[in-house]
């Protein structure tokens, strides 16, 4: 026989969890950015997010022209250099130092990936951490750790906003992560730690050394699946009732496989949609870094 206190503690699962859609999430914060990049303009200023492709990468073409879409809609410059597929390393990191130096440039977005031959991170080190989109320079994570401000990492910072906007209750409940990546989960469990009404959370990481990490989902209020391994999060993953926010996904090819499989919408309480969950959020938190990079850059 189930007592009063263990059906408050597990309640029956209900059978549709709420849904979390990013795209409202997204909207709130291009609508703050767009008039924080208003109130700029008004004093001669006009926020520039700046972008640099390398190659002749369809896909990668596509979402700059995304960015630059978005970029004008909000009333930023979106200064461009498009660098041909053999750049050597040291002109990706010339056509980089341009933009750090240029006072008119307030962030700087390499498109990922680039080609073989040029090492990723290694450029991204030589971004001004001020105008670190992503918010991934080593300096910024730094930055997060010790609670200065700066850019933060897109996708923690949209997951904070996510579940801000959808008023799920963060502080002083349990958060468990699954996954301790740098892009990911690291990030916002220091992120979810922080002393702020939108966090102050008991958090918890689990990965690989941690092989009975389900003993410590089954008990999180808030559940975020990080592992990029496609349906690791089942239902006998999730305490009924539960948050359940699906950040991880792979992709093979086109095919988009999330970390929660969606029989976890049976226990859950809410949850992020397979698709359109994280992601928009992610876009819109760009930039929000760059328009704040550009109020600090001007203060
Ligand atoms: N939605 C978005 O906008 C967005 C943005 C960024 C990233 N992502 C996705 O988020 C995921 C994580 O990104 P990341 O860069 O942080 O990845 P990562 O560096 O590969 O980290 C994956 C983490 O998951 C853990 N893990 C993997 N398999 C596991 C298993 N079987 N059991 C327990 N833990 C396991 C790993 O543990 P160990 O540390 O022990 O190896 C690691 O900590 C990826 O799927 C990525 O595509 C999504």
């Amino acid at each position: 026989m189930t007592t009063t206190s263990e059906s408050a503690e597990h309640p029956t699962p209900s059978s549709a969890a709420r849904l979390l859609p990013g795209a409202p999430v997204a909207e709130a914060v291009l609508a703050e950015t767009a008039a924080a990049a208003a109130r700029l303009r008004d004093r001669g200023i006009t926020p520039s997010l700046a972008t640099i492709l390398v190659g002749d990468d369809d896909a990668s073409a596509g979402y700059i022209a995304i960015k630059q879409r978005q970029a004008a809609e909000l009333g930023f410059a979106s200064p461009h250099v498009h660098l041909p597929a053999t750049v050597a390393q040291a002109d990706l990191h010339r056509a980089i130092a341009r933009f750090n130096t240029d006072p008119a440039v307030h962030g700087i977005l390499v498109q990922y990936p680039v080609p073989g031959h040029l090492d990723y991170d290694a450029a991204l080190l030589t971004i001004d951490p001020d105008k670190d989109v992503d918010g991934m320079h080593p300096l910024n994570m730094g930055r997060l750790a010790v609670g200065l401000p700066g850019p933060l990492p897109c996708t923690p910072a949209g997951i904070e906003a996510l579940l801000a906007y959808h008023q799920i209750p963060v502080a002083g409940r349990e958060v468990v992560i699954l996954g301790r990546g740098a892009t990911l989960g690291r990030p916002l469990a220091m992120l979810l730690a922080q002393k702020r009404p939108t966090a102050n959370a008991a958090v918890t990481v689990v990965h690989t050394g941690v092989p009975d990490w389900p003993r410590y989902t089954r008990r999180a209020d808030i559940l975020v699946a990080a592992a990029g391994v496609p349906g690791i999060v089942r239902p006998e993953h999730v305490k009924p009732g539960a948050v359940v926010i699906g950040a991880g996904v792979r992709y093979e090819g086109r095919r988009l496989l999330p970390d929660v499989d969606e029989a976890c919408a049976e226990v859950a309480g809410a949850i992020t949609p397979r698709v359109g969950g994280v992601g928009p959020t992610t876009v819109a938190m760009l930039f929000r870094n760059a328009v704040r990079a550009a109020e600090r850059a001007n203060q």
